[in-house]
Order: structure tokens, then sequence, then C-alpha cells
């Protein structure tokens, strides 16, 4: 192990003096440029931007919140405001299990970061039903069993819902491109397409 250390030019004491020094460092960079060092993950002293008020409208609703530059729109949205059905599946924008609907279009949440969203509008899966009436699309995901575990749904229902409001009447293939970005682990992707067919009829009806 010292052995190592020698080979690296990096004995513990001068890794520990080197510590020391960084906090220092952050000390003299605050005193310089006004901003206070405050502790970050592990005891670092760090410089930087604090936290943010931001707005934003959620389901026709205003809601003025404090975040941490660093908070997602997904975090922000399940942790500080409570709308837990958008879901946190692989929070790395590869599942779509996060989607929500941000001024008219599609996004990720996870990937987004919530001072990104400042002033936007944000549908998430709560605002679509009418007091104790589901939206077409989460009826038909029930007829249909469109859901198993159920933590890819919201993201397919927010995906699907953008996609009626561009195209009413889609074929399968526009379906199965409309969801190209949503995953389901238990592969309920025949039921899908299927509720989102029958959701195209009720909707075109005036249902
Ligand atoms: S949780 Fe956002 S894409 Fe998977
Ligand atoms: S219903 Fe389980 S991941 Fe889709």
């Amino acid at each position: 192990m010292g052995d190592s250390n020698q080979k690296s030019g990096m004995s513990r004491r001068n890794f520990i003096k080197g510590l020391g020094g960084g906090i220092a460092g952050a000390t003299a960079i605050a005193a310089k440029t006004g901003k206070a060092a405050q502790e970050g993950p592990h005891g670092a002293m760090v410089v930087g931007a604090g936290p943010v008020k931001i707005s934003l409208l959620i389901n026709s609703k205003k809601h003025e919140l404090t975040v941490d530059p660093r908070t997602t729109l997904l975090d922000a949205l399940r942790n500080d405001l409570d709308y837990t059905g958008t879901k946190r599946v692989c929070n790395k924008g590869q599942c779509g299990a996060c989607t929500v609907i941000l001024n008219g279009k599609t996004i990720l949440a996870c990937s987004m970061l919530a001072l990104d969203a400042d002033g936007a509008s944000v549908e998430t899966i709560e605002g679509l039903a009418q007091g104790n009436k589901l939206h077409p699309l989460q009826e038909a995901f029930v007829k249909h069993d469109a859901m198993q575990c159920g933590f890819c749904t919201p993201g397919f229902i927010m995906s699907c819902v953008s996609l009626l409001r561009e195209n009413n009447q889609p074929t399968l293939d526009e379906i199965k491109n409309g969801v190209a970005g949503n995953l389901c682990r238990c592969g309920t992707y025949p039921n899908i397409f299927k509720a989102v067919e029958d959701a195209a009829t009720t909707i075109k009806k005036g249902g």
C-alpha cells in the first residue's frame, strides 16, 4: 500500500494536507467573490449558486418554490410538490416513465433541471381526470388491462395524450412511434396499443 502511494507520488499525509488546502482555497474564493462558501457533499466547501426561487404552473395551478440549482424537474415535482404520479425509474432519460407535457410538448422530467422549467406550464398524470371522471385514455388502459406493475403507465399515458392531441386517429404504426420513448418491462405493449385505439375512438365521438 505504502509502495503504491509512493509510485503515485501521493502520501496519505500529503493527501490530507491537500484537502485542507482545498477548504482554504474555497474560503479565499468566497472572500474574493463575496459569495459564501457552503458545505457541500462529504463536507467539502463549495462556492456557487445557492437555492433559487422558481414558479411552475402545474395542471393550471401556480406553485412557487425554492430549489437547489441541481434539482431536476422530476425531483421538484415528486419531492417538493408531492406530484408523485410522475415516476422515477431509470432517472437517466432512457425509459420514459417520467414523461410530462411541458408547454405542450412531452419531455423527460428526469433530464431537465427545475430551473430550466421556471415559468412553464407542466401537465402531469394528476391533471387528466375531471373530478371522478377519468380521461378516456385512463379508462381505456383499465378496460384493456394495459398495466401490470404500473410504473411505466403515467409516462405512457402522457405520451399518448400528446399523440392524440396531434393526431386523433393514429394508425398502429403511428401509435408505436408515439410511444417509442417509453419502455414497459412488464411487456404490456399489445394492450397499450389497443387502449390507445379505443381512446382515440372515444375522443373522436366526443367522450
Ligand atoms: S425516469 Fe426519466 S427517462 Fe426513466
Ligand atoms: S406495467 Fe410494469 S413496467 Fe409497464
